[in-house]
């Protein structure tokens, strides 16, 4: 089996955040046969505006629509805002859904996981989000879910993630999502010869 590569996209620009820590500690411990990489642009991405979306677009969004076009998925932790999906992870994905059709989001595989100090661990926002990636018609993992509560009590002094049972259902959702892209390209490339 080939090894998936993965965009991880935090929805927060925070240092210290949670969610970002999340994705550092999808990374470390990334199961066999899946390589995460983190996406660091998201400040860097102008405001939507529909007159700069030409076929020339800005460069710092023909960079992000490369980068998830070439990646086998993207990982987006992300904190809630307001009960929704924080404006500038909303912005990129609306940069990231145009063209359409033809959008670099359409059947990508996409995991979700989220992070907040309080009891609700982002719940409502990743329905929020679940909801604009119907749009995209991207292919969001259904199970497991990873909310995580309590983030603060979850990490050591020094910011990393360490408590166990985030850990493990981390390494649950990874390796999940990694089986999940594996039949599905197993299932394009049998349908493609089928076709051929
Ligand atoms: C503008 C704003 C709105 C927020 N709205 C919510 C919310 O609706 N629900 C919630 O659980 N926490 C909310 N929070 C608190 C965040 O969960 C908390 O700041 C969290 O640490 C942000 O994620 P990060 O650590 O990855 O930056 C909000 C925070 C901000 C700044």
């Amino acid at each position: 089996m080939r090894e998936v590569t993965i965009l991880a996209i935090s929805g927060s620009l925070r240092q210290g955040s949670h969610n970002t820590a999340l994705l550092y500690a999808a990374r470390k411990h990334a199961p066999a046969g899946m390589m995460i990489e983190l996406y660091d642009g998201l400040g860097d991405l102008p405001p939507y505006n529909q007159d700069l979306d030409t076929t020339m677009p800005p460069p710092e969004v023909a960079d992000i629509r490369l980068r998830i076009a070439r990646a086998d998925g993207l990982l987006i932790a992300s904190p809630e805002y307001n009960y929704s999906v924080p404006g500038v992870l909303k912005n990129a994905l609306d940069w990231a859904s145009r063209p359409n059709p033809g959008s670099c989001l359409v059947d990508k595989p996409i995991a979700l996981l989220g992070a907040s100090p309080g009891n609700f661990g982002t719940a409502r926002g990743q329905l929020a989000l679940r909801q604009v990636l119907m749009a995209t018609r991207s292919h969001v993992l259904g199970h497991p879910e990873l909310l995580v509560f309590g983030a603060h009590q979850r990490r050591d002094s020094g910011g990393h993630v360490t408590d166990t049972t985030t850990l493990e259902l981390l390494r649950q959702l990874l390796e999940r999502f990694r089986d999940e892209i594996a039949t599905r390209q197993a299932l394009s490339a049998r349908s493609q010869v089928t076709c051929a």
